[in-house]
């Protein structure tokens, strides 16, 4: 069995991975933040799947250490860094990622309280071009909605992945 999760947070500057990180620890929203979170432990008795987790703010320098599952955050009133998903941030992580070692990754629509309407028509044809895309979620670290979901499918995507964890015609 696994020993811990590694989570890395990254995604386009402002759209709230530090606020994200904050809000579930601290079970509320922090009006103000650091550029960047310290890297956090949760321990395994109060995470759902029992696995002590770490929780890692990507800092835009270095690789983020080896990170098991990797969430793209993004702003759902911000086309930009939606965009960025797939202009920026996917290649990124492939260049990154060991070709034979699946991270999988999370996308997480932050900011939802800021929106009536949701990015998901935009997000799924995403979701279906990358396989390594395990699940999205919108959520807000402001009202604090889906923040321990979101979590815990980071967790639920490494212990207990979904995807093709070797693709055949990819080793030819
Ligand atoms: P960088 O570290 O500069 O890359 O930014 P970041 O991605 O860590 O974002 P940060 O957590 O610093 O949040 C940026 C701004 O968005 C702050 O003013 C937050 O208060 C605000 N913010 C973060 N999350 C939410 C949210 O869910 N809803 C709303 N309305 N504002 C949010
Ligand atoms: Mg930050």
């Amino acid at each position: 069995m696994r020993k811990d999760v590694r989570i890395l947070l990254v995604g386009e500057p402002k759209v709230g991975k530090t606020s994200l990180i904050m809000s579930l620890v601290s079970e509320e929203f922090p009006q103000v933040v650091p550029y960047r979170a310290e890297e956090i432990t949760i321990p395994a008795d109060v995470t759902p799947e029992r696995v002590p987790t770490h929780i890692v703010d990507y800092s835009g320098k270095g690789d983020g250490g080896e990170a098991n599952v990797i969430c793209i955050v993004y702003a759902v009133n911000n086309k930009k860094s939606i965009e960025k998903v797939t202009s920026h941030w996917i290649p990124l992580i492939n260049d990154n990622t060991d070709k034979d070692s699946r991270v999988p990754v999370i996308l997480v629509g932050n900011k939802s309280d800021l929106v009536e309407h949701s990015s998901m028509e935009t997000i799924l044809p995403v979701m279906n071009q990358y396989t390594e895309i395990e699940t999205c979620v919108e959520c807000s670290a402001k009202n604090l909605k889906n923040i321990s979901e979101l979590f815990y499918y980071a967790q639920k995507a490494v212990l207990h992945p979904t995807g093709p964890l070797y693709c055949p015609e990819e080793k030819q």
